[in-house]
């Protein structure tokens, strides 16, 4: 791999061991995957923030390297943490968990890392342009980064984007580079697809077969095709599959500039949507989650207008980043959510926060990734449906069936 001076002097130690081991990650990614240089990025976004998943090793290993003394050479921001970093209390986290947290917190500071603690920087000011190279790791993210925006940056994990951020490099394979975004197949849609939860549907089934590849997606409305409705269908599909860029026509940016598949690209036709593989069957819940990804403020005003001041019997909880809460109680949302005994939780979410050891079994949501993640990572009985579903299963407390 060819490397310029500068970056040849990293690698041999010149800007100290962090930044140093950091290039050694970055230039062994770039030689596994056969990358001829590196690629300044614009910026990073780090995921593995939740004590819950990184347990001492992982905190060890980001001590070792804050302890080297790097700091971040592009804007970088994290993905959420195990708890919500100013509520936990009250939300019932255990304090020696919120000690370990802290620490995981403490060494990303040290990096100069932004704790944004959110999946959707892209919603809170830290949106990429179109072309840049970025290293995003935390795959709805990513796909979306590539997808509706039209960055680039390959699915990296949490210590590639970490050591991209502290050379603010990355190696140039996959999707940095033109050819690798081509259509790899079309989907064809003969069916109309609506809702966030339609979309989130519809992202989760396009992944599951042939589960890898670009696809360009047709016969999609663009007007129901929302950023809301596209950042859905990213995150399912990036949970069903290792894909990391679709187009859609006349709606993505690298569609509507005239990118086109291929004559002769293979094609798949979808006439119904997903058979859900979640459980319907009536249950009491123990929580109603929204916020996967983080939610905007106009999915959340949707709840609270659902609500029209109506008490739920079951927690309900939307997930998103702490600035969009701020907002959300400048706009007097939070306000009215709360007084119908919902709640706002910043910085976390129900996949990487332990909700078990809250008490939360019996779940229901209206984001496909949640409904595949929440059983696996936190043991969660989970529940599927839109948004009105949602809202009428925390009122009544309980799943009624039916309603996935
Ligand atoms: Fe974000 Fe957690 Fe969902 S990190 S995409 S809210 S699983």
């Amino acid at each position: 791999m060819k490397l310029t001076p500068q970056e040849q002097a990293w690698l041999t130690g010149e800007a100290g061991p962090g930044t140093q081991r950091a290039m050694e990650i970055v230039t062994a990614l770039g030689k596994i995957f056969g990358a001829e240089k590196l690629v300044p990025i614009d910026s990073a976004h780090v995921a593995g923030v939740s004590y819950k998943n990184l347990g001492e090793a992982g905190v060890g290993f980001l001590e070792d390297l804050a302890a080297k003394g790097a700091s971040v050479r592009v804007p970088t921001t994290l993905n959420p943490a195990g708890l919500d970093l100013q509520a936990w209390e009250h939300l019932g986290f255990d304090p020696t968990f919120a000690q370990n947290q802290a620490r995981v917190i403490d060494a990303y500071r040290a990096f100069g890392i932004t704790i944004t603690c959110s999946c959707t920087p892209y919603q809170i000011g830290y949106e990429p342009a179109f072309g840049g190279h970025l290293a995003w790791s935390e795959s709805s993210a990513g796909i979306f980064a590539n997808s509706v925006i039209g960055a680039r940056t390959n699915r990296e994990g949490g210590p590639g984007s970490l050591s991209a951020a502290l050379t603010g490099r990355a190696a140039a394979y996959g999707l940095h580079l033109d050819a690798n975004r081509q259509p790899t197949h079309v989907v064809n849609m003969a069916y109309p697809v609506r809702t966030y939860t339609d979309f989130g549907a519809l992202g989760f089934l396009i992944g599951k077969s042939p589960g890898h590849g670009v696809p360009y997606v047709r016969g999609i409305d663009p007007e129901a095709a929302t950023t809301a409705n596209l950042k859905a269908m990213g995150a399912a599909m990036a949970s069903s599959s290792d894909i990391a860029l679709f187009h859609v026509e006349g709606v993505t940016p690298e569609a509507v500039r005239g990118l086109q598949p291929a004559p002769g690209t293979p094609e798949i036709t979808h006439h119904s949507a997903e058979s859900v593989d979640v459980i319907d069957e009536p249950v009491d819940l123990d929580l109603v989650w929204m916020g996967c990804p983080h939610a905007t403020i106009a999915e959340i005003r949707r709840v609270v207008d659902l609500l029209d001041g109506r008490q739920v019997k079951a927690p309900l909880w939307i997930t998103t980043a702490r600035p969009i809460r701020e907002e959300a109680a400048r706009l007097g949302l939070l306000q009215a959510l709360e007084s119908c005994g919902g709640e706002i939780v910043a910085d976390t979410c129900v996949v990487v926060a332990p909700i078990r050891a809250l008490g939360f079994h019996h779940v229901a949501t209206n984001s496909r990734k949640g409904a595949f993640y929440a059983p696996g990572h936190n043991g969660a009985d989970i529940r599927f449906g839109d948004v009105a579903a949602l809202v009428e299963a925390a009122v009544s407390g309980r799943w009624e069936g039916g309603r996935s």
